[in-house]
């Protein structure tokens, strides 16, 4: 996968690997994703169901607006709903679920043969906070009580209905210190996402490039059907839950493009109070695209606070530049020659020693009594024009006389100021010096510049930050270069697998925590070092405590005038490294959101027009049994069914008669939800629900989309056997109308399973990948193992039946060229590094034959010890999951 190789471990070789905790942050504890449904019961879930609150500004209409203190209001169609009576947001609150725990540090040291990966092998729960030692029989109060150590989060499932389940289950109120959101631009369907992990050609209004995955096309259809007017009303419910998330200094960021600039503003204001706007931030994104009028090169973040007089803010600089445009224009040779810049000089090429400089007014803008005097300076004399004074008084006049600050060009003396006085400038809000993001593994992956500005700016070290909008994972990823804490949220299935395989392969420099190291800081030639040694006692390796950051002098006329030493500026986008160590990304946990319950259209409360729609596509299925049938992946054999006639039972939707061999064949059918995932327990109880009915051959669970660890399996019953099949819909089934081409569905597909053996090698074992089918919903067909096909695969070598602790990846999918060059610019700094023989504390040394093993089939051996479970899941190209659990 393009995402991961590129940036995975390259510069690293020598350096013992570490990464951030967060020993005093604390999480509180929810169940696993195969504890799902042991959390009803505990009374926070029975006491909490529902999220309410007040929609802001529910005015009555005719225009509400009378008074010149009434902020004018943005309204917009079914704003409080169809009949203008909502007033409140309403959310159903659901449950989280950990799905799998992912350490990139265990990971990677896999990689590596070290002596200290043998002697203390990193222990994989314990990072992972102690809610694993809990008695079972415990575990059902524990949750949402018990607070656990702190892991970050990748969470998959809607924003609004994640982002209340942190509120009303978790009690993250006022937790988040800075919110990042990066919401589709727009109203158009197809620009906003991606359909495969690899490919990130995504052309609006062209069929071939819509996303297919169910949970998009349900998010597309609910929040954007009446245009700009639903999109207005998802920003405002997502904002306002948002909002609540934050601290009191904390900091909410959107980012946008002129198409809607001027509607989120207004949002925002109504949202976060007008007086809490910060700041309209410019910043450019491509050089400059030929349009027929102005082109637009850039897009915008509208920064608000939680409350603006309370916000947490730190003043970024950057580099000030001289010659060209700005000021600087003269030049202090190193023999103390002061002359104007020459044309090189003037394009930034200055010799060493020599300093650019610039001239500036010693008069003061007002009067002040004891600095009216006469200056001598050069035989003549200078007094202040009439009616004014000096900046400084005498003898501060005489300091800067004595420390070579005063020219006389003219009439008057005027200050010397060198450009390294204060070689930087305040950021401000135009970010002219940012590009788009060049390396891009998302079609709408935002730069890591713009998102580190932001969070440098708003947040410390230990601080938590949220993304409702995940995409590729960038303010995931620039938190934890930063050592921040993170969560981060989105619907697609694709967007998460490219966050996580970006977090997993990520490596950063490790920056001296304040808290272990002692600094020395010195002046030397107007610049401040530090000197910076490991503390032997007391490094409490905390966090909170911040880094060591460069800082940079800034002397002033008063300063020098006064005899002062300067004051200092520190640059928080420039900590102090330890270049002999690199860090990769602390433990996270993938979380995924309570399911939609299996929907049967006949047993639900809901509206008539809703059980029309559900009936339409009911319908639209039995007729496409009755022309093309149910597809065998493997074999190419179609089962096209005679007869399909509906059930009034809640997991056997309808029955159906096919014919095979030499007389007719009965097949139950249960149909997974429109949009959504077909959940294990409702598949468990159609299974259950056969068997008793015991007169079928065939149950076939139709869906769009399966949770991972259902498999397709041969039930035997006293009367003889059934077979259960995963069948995937064609996806086109789901998009009528999106689509502009009638595409008619072809056929349902039997999915196959992947083939997955355990291999014995003496007194270890190996897993192997041998074959599976992939299924193709741009093809609609399925095709045996590739691998190019899949992203990556993973496995957990002693699976507890409850939490998947992934302790081997291998990505397969992608560029095999890439892969190779990747492999081979490691083993040339490993070969580099122990020729030079560099010192370490530790010695590293790359394990080649486990760097082979990466891009393929056969995992790491792993200890054997009979009746061991071993989990494996693999991940197709299409983000879609299969998880097989294999006993030794
Ligand atoms: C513009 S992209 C974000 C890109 C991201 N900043 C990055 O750097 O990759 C918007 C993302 O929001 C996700 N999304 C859209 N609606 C959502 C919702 N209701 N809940 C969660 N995620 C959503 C989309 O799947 C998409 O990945």
């Amino acid at each position: 996968m393009k995402v991961t190789l590129k940036q995975t471990l390259m510069p690293v070789i020598n350096k013992p690997v570490d990464a951030y905790q967060f020993p005093q942050e604390t999480r509180i504890t929810i169940p696993s994703k195969e504890e799902a449904g042991t959390e009803k019961d505990n009374p926070k879930v029975k006491e909490n169901q529902k999220l309410e609150r007040p929609l802001p500004n529910p005015f009555p209409m005719p225009n509400p607006i009378k008074h010149r203190s009434d902020d004018p209001a943005l309204f917009w169609k079914d704003k409080f709903g169809e009949n203008d009576d909502r007033l409140k947001l309403s959310v159903d609150v659901r449950s989280l679920y950990r799905y799998e725990h992912i350490s990139p540090e265990s990971l990677i040291k896999n990689l590596y043969r070290t002596e200290e990966v043998r002697s203390s092998q990193l222990n994989i729960f314990e990072q992972f906070g102690n809610a694993r030692e809990v008695d079972e029989l415990e575990k059902v109060s524990e949750y949402y009580q018990h607070q656990d150590g702190w892991t970050n989060r990748l969470i998959q499932g809607d924003s609004l209905l994640v982002m209340s389940s942190l509120l009303e289950r978790e009690n993250m109120t006022g937790k988040v210190q800075m919110i990042y959101f990066d919401p589709p631009y727009g109203i158009k369907y197809g620009s906003n996402w991606q359909m495969k992990l690899n490919n990130r050609e995504v052309k609006d209004g062209s069929d071939d490039h819509l996303t297919s995955e169910p949970e998009q096309i349900k998010a597309f259809r609910d929040t954007w059907l009446d245009g700009v007017h639903s999109y207005l009303s998802y920003l405002r419910d997502r904002l306002l839950v948002a909002r609540e998330l934050l601290t009191e200094s904390g900091s909410c960021f959107v980012q946008i493009s002129d198409e809607n600039v001027h509607l989120v503003r207004c949002l925002m204001d109504e949202v976060f109070g007008s007086e809490n706007f910060i700041s309209l931030i410019t910043y450019r994104t491509t050089g400059g695209l030929g349009s027929k009028t102005l082109s637009t090169i850039g897009d915008y973040l509208i920064w608000y606070a939680k409350d603006s007089n309370n916000v947490k803010y730190r003043q970024l600089f950057v580099e000030k530049s001289f010659g060209g445009d700005s000021m600087f224009k003269s030049i202090q040779e190193t023999n103390g020659l002061r002359r104007n810049m020459n044309t090189d000089e003037l394009r930034g090429y200055i010799s060493k020693g020599n300093r650019p400089y610039r001239l500036s007014d010693l008069v003061s803008s007002g009067l002040t009594s004891s600095c009216v005097y006469d200056v001598k300076f050069n035989d003549r004399v200078f007094s202040p024009r009439k009616g004014y004074s000096w900046k400084t008084n005498q003898v501060g006049m005489e300091n800067l006389i004595n420390k070579n600050r005063i020219e006389a060009p003219g009439n008057t003396i005027q200050f010397v100021r060198y450009f390294d006085d204060f070689p930087v400038q305040q950021l401000t809000n135009f970010w002219e010096d940012t590009v788009g993001e060049l390396n891009k593994g998302y079609v709408v992956q935002t730069s890591t510049a713009i998102i580190q500005r932001c969070l440098l700016m708003c947040t410390d070290p230990g601080d938590l930050v949220l993304d409702p909008t995940c995409g590729s994972g960038t303010t995931a990823y620039v938190s934890e270069q930063w050592g921040r804490r993170w969560i981060t949220v989105d619907t697609s299935r694709i967007a998460l697998n490219i966050a996580k395989t970006r977090l997993m392969t990520a490596t950063f420099p490790y920056y001296f925590l304040h808290s272990d190291v002692n600094v020395e800081a010195s002046e030397d030639k107007g610049k401040i070092k530090k000197k910076i040694t490991p503390k032997i006692e007391n490094s409490v390796s905390d966090i909170r405590q911040g880094f060591v950051y460069e800082e940079v002098p800034h002397i002033t006329l008063k300063s020098l005038a006064n005899d002062e030493p300067p004051e200092t500026e520190t640059l928080y986008d420039r900590p102090y490294e330890d270049k002999k160590r690199f860090r990769v990304a602390g433990p996270f946990t993938v979380e995924t959101l309570q399911a939609y319950e299996v929907i049967n259209p006949e047993t639900l409360d809901q509206t008539e027009e809703i059980a029309e729609d559900e009936a339409v596509f009911e319908q639209r299925i039995f007729e496409h049994l009755r022309t093309t049938g149910v597809r065998n992946g493997d074999k190419n054999e179609q089962a096209i069914f005679v007869r399909v006639e509906r059930l009034a039972d809640d997991y056997l939707h309808a029955e159906g008669f096919y014919r095979a061999g030499q007389g007719e064949r009965k097949a139950y059918l249960h149909i997974g939800p429109k949009y959504g995932t077909v959940s294990k327990d409702a598949v468990n109880k159609a299974v259950k629900e056969c068997r008793r009915q015991g007169d079928a051959d065939w149950l076939i669970i139709l869906g769009f989309a399966f949770e991972s660890d259902i498999e397709n399996r041969s039930i035997s019953m006293s009367a003889g056997n059934f077979q259960v099949s995963k069948v995937r819909m064609n996806d086109d089934l789901l998009q009528e109308g999106l689509l502009k081409k009638d595409k008619k569905a072809g056929s349902f597909v039997t999915i196959g399973e992947p083939d997955i053996a355990i291999v014995r090698e003496g007194e270890n074992a190996i897993v192997e990948i041998r074959g599976m089918d992939i299924y193709d919903p741009i093809r609609d067909e399925v095709k045996p193992r590739n691998v190019a096909d899949i992203a990556y695969w993973m496995l957990d070598d002693d699976y507890n039946s409850t939490d998947f602790m992934v302790k081997q990846v291998f990505f397969c999918g992608g560029d095999k060229d890439e892969f190779d060059k990747w492999k081979k610019g490691i083993s040339n700094i490993a070969k580099q590094s122990t020729k030079i023989k560099v010192e370490t504390t530790l010695k590293v040394e790359i394990d080649e034959d486990a760097f082979d093993r990466l891009y393929g089939f056969q995992s790491h051996p792993i200890p054997y010890s009979k009746g061991k479970k071993v989990a494996v899941r693999v991940i197709s190209q299409f983000g879609e999951e299969s998880t097989k659990i294999l006993k030794m």
